[in-house]
């Protein structure tokens, strides 16, 4: 099932999420969000961007085919807690479903220590790096009620209001389905 995607300016996007109860089958819900995700050509997926404020994400960077490591980056993150962050910040151009047509340099840590369960319920506790860490992070800030232009400059977010308005209102072409807040 492909659901529409929340755009900028939901509530939901803006809510720490709640953690799955371990007796909870996830396996359709995971394999709703791939669905919709590849549907939209995105990397990731959060469940607040479908409108659900629970603790999950999907990430497929399998497309990335000239990054390394990308091969098998297709995984599902449960109830994930980041438990480290290096201290090294790169900058890199992110975009998101939620905010289309919008690209920005976001900085952030270049490596992280992550603790999850997938979608059998078993426990990982991995490091990841570069593009994968990247996605990661983008897609655990969803699950935190945070977005990437949180990071920009106020000069950035001021230049980018009349773009965001206009995205909450669902004046926005994409070319998947969208469900915009404040539309008409
Ligand atoms: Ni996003």
């Amino acid at each position: 099932m492909i659901y529409p995607i929340v755009m900028y300016g939901d509530p939901v996007l803006r809510k720490r999420a709640q953690d799955i109860d371990q007796s909870a089958d996830v396996k359709t819900l995971a394999q709703d969000m791939f669905e919709t995700m590849h549907a939209a050509q995105g990397i990731g997926l959060a469940a607040p961007q479908i409108g659900k404020p629970i603790r999950m994400f999907v990430v497929d960077g399998t497309s990335l085919d000239d990054e390394p490591g990308m091969e098998d980056f297709k995984k599902v993150f449960i109830n994930a807690e980041i438990v480290e962050e290096d201290e090294d910040h790169v900058d890199m151009e992110e975009g998101c479903l939620s905010i289309p047509n919008i690209r920005e340099k976001v900085g952030r840590p270049d490596a992280i220590r992550i603790k999850y369960f997938d979608e059998d319920w078993n426990a990982h506790d991995e490091k990841y790096e570069g593009m994968q860490a990247r996605i990661i992070q983008h897609e655990y800030d969803h699950i935190e009620g945070v977005l990437f232009i949180d990071y920009l400059s106020p000069l950035k977010k001021r230049l980018l209001k009349g773009k965001l308005n206009d995205i909450s209102r669902g004046d926005v072409n994409t070319e998947y389905r969208i469900a915009a807040p404040l539309r008409k």
